[in-house]
């Protein structure tokens, strides 16, 4: 099968690893040095639909998958499927789920999904006045209507705070995507990432569940430091049993796709659900269009099925819903960052890349005379499945000194909260 996958990540790599096992003749774009080496590349500009259809247009590939939210968003898989080709991903009105935290919130509440209270602001004095009143505790969580790269999300602990962040919102922080801003109330619990591949339209419905993960944000071991795009994580949590997955199901996953029909929405592509599960049950923090990263790192070393056939039926409306073939495994993926990371990234640091068991995963790297350099924030996953999770942690504690660098930042303890949770024998209804 002929493919295009848009995008340059660590997710784009895990993906087209899963891929190429698979036998796909793969073309990335833009690509990366790493995904060069399994296939050709192609420079595109992502946010330009038409760009990337007169492209499709002369190379007719089988499917096109893309990676990240902005071309979704921005409208290429609807211009690539005018053309007949199969997309798995959203097109630009369903992707507004991620493009827009206000309409997200105006599909949550209009369809009965559970989720934090909130407002949407646009006024400067409306939103001062609701700051200064607000009666839905601290902190509040102040949210930039659009993309804003990750960072369009804060949480305020004082007034003063969310007056500060509310002002530079609404002055244009992130462009037009923060003139509108969503005010919203705090959920407590524990948070998770649950992938839905979702293939529906008028008269069809169909979905498949990929396995809970955990992400781990901040950049310092015991969630520490400032938020990172995510330093690592596992799947499936161990202490989530059948009905707890089945409770996602009826609350959030089955209500979502009701709602989207009931709008209108087509979806040909993943729904990744960040959920907070709180003393309530499961409740929903918001939407994305596209696959997590580095949730997507872990998903791949469990997912027992190939890749591009399932992916072309939901580009193609001929999911049916269905348990996923998986590996019952407990898989990990932790991210090795640069140095500087977050704040920045120190590139150009030549790696060190030993013989190893796992899976070394491309997220910010480039080659140069055969050497491999750092050239982002997060630089490389290593990547594991094992019968459970202690094992899982393990083989990537094994294999971390066999890929390093000057610098390179690690958080030994991905899914360690979860395993010693687990270890209680307490269960997802108990504190976390
Ligand atoms: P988002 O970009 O919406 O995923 O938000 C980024 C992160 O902010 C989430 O992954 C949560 O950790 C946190 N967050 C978002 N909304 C809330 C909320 N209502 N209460 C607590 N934390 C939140
Ligand atoms: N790992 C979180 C995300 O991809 O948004």
């Amino acid at each position: 099968m002929k493919i295009l996958l848009l995008g340059s990540g660590g997710r784009e790599h895990a993906l087209a690893l899963k891929l190429k096992a698979g036998g796909a003749d793969l073309t990335s774009a833009p690509g990366s040095d790493a995904l060069a080496t399994l296939g050709a590349r192609v420079d595109l500009d992502l946010e330009n639909p038409a760009a990337v259809a007169a492209w499709c247009a002369e190379h007719r590939p089988d499917l096109v998958v893309p990676g990240p939210e902005v071309p979704l968003v921005a409208g290429v898989a609807d211009a690539v499927r005018a053309l007949g080709i199969p997309v798995f991903g959203h097109g630009a009105a369903t992707a507004q789920l991620e493009g827009s935290k206000a309409f997200a919130k105006d599909f949550m509440q209009r369809h009965g999904l559970p989720c934090a209270a909130s407002h949407t602001v646009t006024d400067l004095a409306a939103g001062e006045a609701l700051i200064r009143s607000w009666s839905h505790g601290y902190p509040i969580v102040l949210k930039a209507d659009g993309l804003a790269a990750g960072k369009g999300v804060v949480l305020a602990s004082t007034e003063a705070e969310a007056l500060a962040t509310y002002r530079d919102f609404l002055a244009g922080q992130f462009g037009d995507a923060s003139r509108t801003v969503v005010l919203e109330a705090p959920l407590a619990g524990m948070e998770l990432s649950l992938h839905v591949l979702a293939d529906v339209d008028a008269d069809h419905a169909a979905y498949a569940l990929l396995p809970a993960c955990q992400d781990h944000k901040r950049i310092f071991d015991g969630d520490q430091g400032p938020n990172t795009g995510g330093m690592g994580a596992f799947g499936p949590l161990p202490f989530l049993r059948p009905e707890d997955i089945e409770l996602m199901r009826t609350r959030l996953v089955e209500p979502t796709l009701r709602g989207l029909q009931a709008d209108g929405l087509v979806a040909r592509g993943v729904l990744f659900l960040g959920v907070m599960w709180t003393a309530r049950g499961p409740e929903l923090l918001e939407y994305n269009v596209r696959f997590g990263d580095p949730e997507t790192q872990v998903m791949m070393q469990l997912l027992d099925e190939d890749l591009a056939a399932l992916l072309l039926e939901v580009a193609e409306g001929r999911l049916v819903t269905r348990d996923l073939k998986l590996k019952p495994h407990t898989a990990i993926a932790v991210v090795l960052a640069a140095e500087d990371y977050p704040a920045g990234a120190k590139k150009g640091v030549p790696i060190s890349i030993g013989s190893t068991a796992v899976t070394v995963i491309h997220a910010g790297t480039r080659l140069q005379d055969g050497q491999w350099l750092t050239n982002g924030g997060r630089v490389l996953n290593l990547a594991t499945s094992a019968p459970d999770l202690a094992a899982a942690r393990a083989a990537i504690e094994a294999a971390l000194p066999a890929v390093t660098w000057p610098g390179r930042q690690v958080r030994h303890d991905i899914g360690l909260k979860a395993l010693r949770h687990a270890e209680a024998g307490k269960t997802v209804q108990d504190p976390w």
